[in-house]
């Protein structure tokens, strides 16, 4: 048979691995999948940098990697538009398979892509860009589909699961550990779109299409990040028996489909609580199935690069499924549940001033919303400082604590604006 022939545009932590993967295991590769494998093109930006590993049959622009003579374009740059985009597009347009770690690029255009890739019966294939080195792409795509499953659970971002068992460790404060966090490598030089939540959102996008059948619908999510949470906030967490973790969340409810990603309470017992440091945690809960929990490493060069090449040995093997499990014109509209219609338990915690009734004002303002009080803890009580009041609700819908919390905060006996953290069953 001829060689299944590979371009690979971008050389950096995820494509060198690539190319050092396939220089080093080619034969088993091959192997595997029925054909042998060759990378014919790659391209970055700069061809003269020191990449650790012998770079041949550079190209300098990476679109052209497009139009020749490759049978899979492995898009590695990154990005929601620009190159990336254009790349994958033009390779998906010419007839190339196209694989990719780019969850920004997917979650935005995953349904027109997806229809490109269709038109011309080529697979579009991202194992690598949802928890790196865990095969939950292809877990939920093809193996946990008898049963209708009910909700994905994860624990997507490295970044902010590091900092926040930092924090918990150490019990530093979120600025101090970011900082540290960069300095390590851990965080990049410009952290938004890891600790405000958007990465873990894009990932969250991809697993909602494939467990719910539609195409990823970011428009209808909601995305906190972990800026706000403090020591104290992860210490009362501890006292009430639970982590903070920072948990993108998709389930099924009786309103539609919920997906969220915010920091969330999970019981210390509990698998996705013992999610550490920089790994990656998701937990499917398939119905009559039953829940599975997976966790491992959920970025770096091999996880990744592990990823990316379990996705180009299938398509060399020629064996690939639609985008998102199923024909585009099967795609499903997903349904959204209202906004703030969540329900479960919530623990909140107020800055107060140390002066007679207030204890009882946010208790009435909580009795007026419907949201009822299942525990209390309060703490600190130095001269002229505030009292630290932390409460765990029953359950309660978000949009009833919100509009307590909000009267609560219109009141002059609070010192901030109270926080609120959803708090999971497992
Ligand atoms: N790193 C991870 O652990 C990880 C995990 C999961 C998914 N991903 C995804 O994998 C993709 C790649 O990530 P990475 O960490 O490998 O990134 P990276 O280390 O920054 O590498 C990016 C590569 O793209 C090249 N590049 C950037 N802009 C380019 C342009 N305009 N034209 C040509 N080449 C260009 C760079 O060239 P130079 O080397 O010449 O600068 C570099 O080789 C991203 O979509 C990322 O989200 C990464």
């Amino acid at each position: 048979m001829t060689p299944f022939k590979i371009a690979i545009a971008g050389l950096g932590t995820v494509g060198g691995g690539v190319a050092k993967a396939i220089a080093a295991r080619g034969d088993d590769l091959s192997a595997r999948a029925g054909r042998k494998l060759e990378i014919c093109a790659v391209s970055a930006r700069d061809a003269k940098k020191a990449r650790g590993f012998e770079v041949k049959n550079f190209v300098a622009d990476p679109l052209a990697l497009a139009s020749g003579d490759a049978d899979v374009v492995v898009e590695l740059i990154g990005g929601e538009e620009g190159i990336a985009r254009e790349l994958v597009e033009t390779a998906l347009k010419n007839g190339k398979h196209v694989v990719t770690a780019n969850k920004a690029l997917l979650a935005k255009h995953g349904r027109a892509l997806a229809e490109l890739a269709e038109k011309k019966d080529v697979a579009l294939k991202f194992e690598a860009a949802v928890a790196g080195g865990i095969p939950i792409v292809k877990t939920l795509r093809e193996s946990l589909v008898a049963y209708e499953v009910q909700a994905v659970k994860c624990i997507l971002n490295g970044t902010c699961n590091y900092i926040l068992t930092e924090m918990e460790a150490t019990g530093a404060g979120f600025a101090d550990v970011l900082k540290d966090a960069q300095k390590l490598g851990y965080a990049e030089a410009d952290p938004t779109l890891d600790v405000g939540g958007g990465d873990t959102a894009h990932k969250l996008a991809l697993l909602a299409g494939l467990v719910f059948g539609t195409a990823p619908d970011l428009a209808s999510m909601t995305v906190e990040g972990i800026e706000h949470i403090t020591a104290a906030d992860i210490h009362f967490a501890s006292e009430f028996g639970y982590r903070i973790k920072l948990l993108g969340v998709a389930r099924r409810t009786p309103l539609g489909v919920e997906q969220k990603v915010s920091p969330s309470m999970v019981r210390a017992r509990s698998p996705l609580a013992n999610v550490d440091g920089a790994q990656n945690g998701v937990m499917v809960d398939a119905g009559a199935a039953g829940p599975f929990f997976f966790s491992g490493r959920g970025a770096g060069e091999a996880p990744t690069a592990s990823a990316v090449i379990s996705d180009i040995v299938e398509a060399a093997a020629g064996a690939f499924r639609p985008a998102f499990g199923r024909p585009v014109a099967q795609l499903a509209t997903l349904k959204p549940a209202p906004a703030g219609a969540g329900i479960c338990p919530w623990y909140l915690r107020f800055e107060v001033l140390d002066v007679p009734g207030v204890l009882a004002g946010i208790a009435r303002c909580l009795s007026d919303a419907g949201v009822s009080i299942e525990s209390m803890i309060q703490r600190g009580r130095a001269p002229g400082e505030g009292v630290a009041i932390v409460m765990i609700t029953h359950d309660a819908a978000q949009s009833a604590v919100e509009k307590a919390l909000n009267a609560i905060a219109a009141t002059d006996k609070v010192r901030a604006r109270p926080c609120m953290i959803p708090m999971e069953a497992a």
